[in-house]
């Protein structure tokens, strides 16, 4: 007897892994989004860097390839408002405002990023008058130094 009992447990063992091909059962919780970066990284290397190109390629009316860059670099900006996102401040207060403000990064950028797509040079630089508008006002809301400015202010 004890040698084939041996052997099925022999044959269990070896056709277990053949059996276990199912996919894996997914993890207990769902994967969340977490912050790696300091906020202030993400201002020197997304925020004020595509804000300066932006500054730069509206002076002249760029051309196809410009633009295609330039949309680009409204959309990192757009983009970076859902990374503010997961950064608030610690009050309940202050969370609210936080929110609203990079809310309001986020849409900005994205109109620019339509009036890019469009060519439209004035409404662009009109946009992008309006997006250092909206970086200056959570600036200050919080009160951060920086204050950020286009060649268009005062351009009709
Ligand atoms: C939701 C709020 C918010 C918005 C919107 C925002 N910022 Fe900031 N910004 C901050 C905070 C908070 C700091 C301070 C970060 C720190 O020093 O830890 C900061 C700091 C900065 C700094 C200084 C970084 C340094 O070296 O100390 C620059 C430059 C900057 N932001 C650029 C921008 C630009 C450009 C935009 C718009 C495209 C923008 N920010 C939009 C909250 C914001």
């Amino acid at each position: 007897m004890k040698p084939l009992v041996l052997t099925c447990a022999t044959w269990c063992f070896c056709l277990l892994p053949s059996w276990s091909q199912a996919p894996r059962p997914l993890p207990a919780l769902p994967p969340k989004l977490e912050p790696v970066a300091e906020t202030k990284l993400l201002m020197e290397g997304i925020a004020l860097p595509n804000l300066e190109g932006l500054n730069k390629l509206l002076k002249e009316k760029p051309d196809q390839e410009g633009w295609v860059f330039a949309r680009g670099q409204a959309l990192l900006i757009a983009e970076n408002g859902n990374l503010l996102m997961l950064r608030p401040p610690k009050s309940k207060a202050a969370q609210d405002v936080w929110m609203t403000k990079a809310t309001q990064l986020r849409d900005h950028a994205t109109l620019l990023a339509r009036s890019i797509a469009d060519k439209d040079l004035e409404k662009s630089r009109a946009n992008l008058v309006l997006l250092a508008k909206t970086c200056n006002l959570c600036h200050e809301s919080f009160r951060v130094e920086a204050r950020i400015q286009t060649q268009f202010e005062n351009a009709k």
